[in-house]
């Protein structure tokens, strides 16, 4: 009888612990990016992420000549005009009624001016890739809802290579892996309203002991833009220690896909090794850069390399100064989902994963710290509690808020930490972590880096269980976060 109850209540407990985001039901929701960044004449694509229920007609006023946006879709592509700032005007709408936003269009010298979201190969498939599984994952993308809350990028990491480049070193795609060809690739993820990311390295060789980009940055940047790749991140395996020459290295290559004709984001990936938030968007022209050496799929715990997810967390206090739209820092893609079966991340069963809590941790954590969120399980066999956890607008949108401010960490005792996270419109989010395994007082607000005059007349909303609230709360529930969200 006891076995039997716990076990039901383990189910309902699981079941309800995250509330699930009400992807296609009523009017249409907008999600994502209200500013987009693209560099002048080059190609643009955008999906207008919007919730609601299907089907969804969408219309613009303001739209630049050059771009088309489809109806049904919500899918902007063609080619980005001359450099300036575009108004557009977006309308939704369906049965249950009609939603209109504007987004700008910031046409110049900047990109990725919220943090990127979308999908990295590593940490689930590592070495283990190829086009099918790239098309499928693109695929899973669209039909999870996971593009129509804002998700964009499919990033192919490591082993996409062949032996060799050509004989005028030219870079060549695998072909058992990828017998159709990255352009093919390209055009599907792309006729998905999707971006493909790819992966290199600033040393002779990759990680995986594939070439490297060092010496061969123009022909790669050039190549890179003639196959449609919209993000490169650049490793830094097989190169030299110093700061200096990482630099230099990183810049070569970031001036290199600006001039290629493309707008091509640049993720910077030395580990956070050489502090590259003072120097990887100013003088290496990178959106993003990695803080430290590679998450692996476990909650606690030190490792020079193979990082847990605290550890990680611990590194980011006060790096939310270097943030800003157009840089971020990236404290690597997600682990949720992968539950320690992960090929890079579990480490070949060393680090056996998380629980659903501790991924919803994760995540919202990541939300509020603008990390780049770069899912990085299977997305085509999730399981409800990964969906509700990924799938959460209300949490993204706070990672989206167009003013890109990154989380402060303004009280850290006993196992709680409380992180917030100021947004547009004079509102803010705040995030109590319980980063124990004991169930937890929330200490007074005061006490927590927080005022009254934060809450006064001001109602709050709970993003995870995607409800009204009116007060903060009392207690935390081991390794839970608790989300609020303010606004005058
Ligand atoms: C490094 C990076 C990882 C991944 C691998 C690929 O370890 O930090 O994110 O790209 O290389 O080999």
């Amino acid at each position: 009888m006891k076995t039997t109850l716990s076990v039901a209540f383990a189910i309902l407990f699981t079941h309800f612990l995250f509330a699930q985001y009400p992807l296609y039901l009523g009017k249409p929701v907008f999600h994502g990016a209200e500013r987009v960044g693209n560099y002048p004449n080059t190609f643009f694509l955008h999906t207008v992420p919007a919730t609601g229920e299907r089907p969804i007609t969408f219309s613009a006023k303001g739209l630049p000549q050059g771009l088309l946006l489809n109806a049904s879709t919500g899918i902007i592509t063609g080619t980005a005009p001359t450099k300036g700032v575009y108004e557009v005007s977006i309308t939704a709408s369906n049965n249950a009624g009609t939603t209109s936003t504007n987004i700008t269009l910031h046409i110049g010298g900047k990109l990725a001016l919220t943090p990127p979201m979308g999908w990295n190969s590593w940490n689930v498939f590592a070495w283990d890739i190829d086009e099918k599984t790239i098309r499928e994952i693109a695929d899973a993308m669209v039909s999870t809802g996971m593009r129509d809350i804002g998700y964009q990028y499919i990033n192919i990491d490591d082993f996409w290579h062949d032996e060799s480049r050509d004989k005028d070193g030219k870079p060549v795609v695998d072909p058992k892996k990828f017998p159709s060809g990255m352009k093919a690739l390209s055009d599907y993820v792309h006729s998905k309203g999707l971006k493909l990311g790819i992966y290199s390295c600033a040393g002779k060789l990759t990680c995986g002991e594939k070439f490297g980009g060092y010496t061969y940055e123009a022909i790669d940047a050039k190549t890179y833009a003639e196959w449609g790749i919209d993000l490169l991140k650049y490793d830094y395996c097989y190169a030299p220690l110093g700061q200096k020459e990482a630099i230099n290295r990183y810049q070569t290559m970031g001036l290199a896909l600006e001039k290629s004709g493309r707008s091509i984001v640049f993720s910077v990936c030395e580990w956070g090794l050489r502090k590259p938030w003072k120097w990887a968007a100013q003088k290496a022209h990178g959106q993003y850069w990695r803080t430290t050496p590679d998450i692996f799929d476990y909650w606690k715990g030190w490792h020079p390399w193979q990082k847990s997810f605290m550890s990680i967390l611990k590194f980011q206090k006060g790096l939310e100064k270097y943030a800003a739209p157009g840089r971020w820092n990236d404290p690597d893609m997600l682990t949720v989902g992968n539950y320690g079966t992960g090929k890079a991340t579990s480490a070949k069963g060393k680090y056996n994963g998380m629980t659903d809590t501790q991924y919803q941790s994760h995540f919202a954590v990541w939300c509020l710290l603008n990390a780049p969120l770069l899912s990085s399980c299977d997305l085509r066999s999730m399981n409800t509690a990964t969906k509700n956890i990924l799938l959460n607008a209300a949490l993204t949108d706070l990672n989206q808020d167009v003013m890109g401010n990154q989380a402060t960490l303004v009280y850290n005792k006993k196992g709680i930490r409380v992180y917030k996270k100021e947004l547009k419109d004079e509102g803010f989010a705040v995030a109590f972590l319980n980063t124990t395994n004991k169930k937890k007082p929330l200490p007074d607000y005061e006490k927590v880096g927080l005022y009254h005059y934060d809450f006064d007349g001001k109602k709050g909303f709970d993003p995870i269980n995607l409800k009204q609230v009116d007060n903060i709360p009392v207690n935390i529930e081991p390794y839970e976060t608790v989300v609020r969200v303010y606004r005058y």
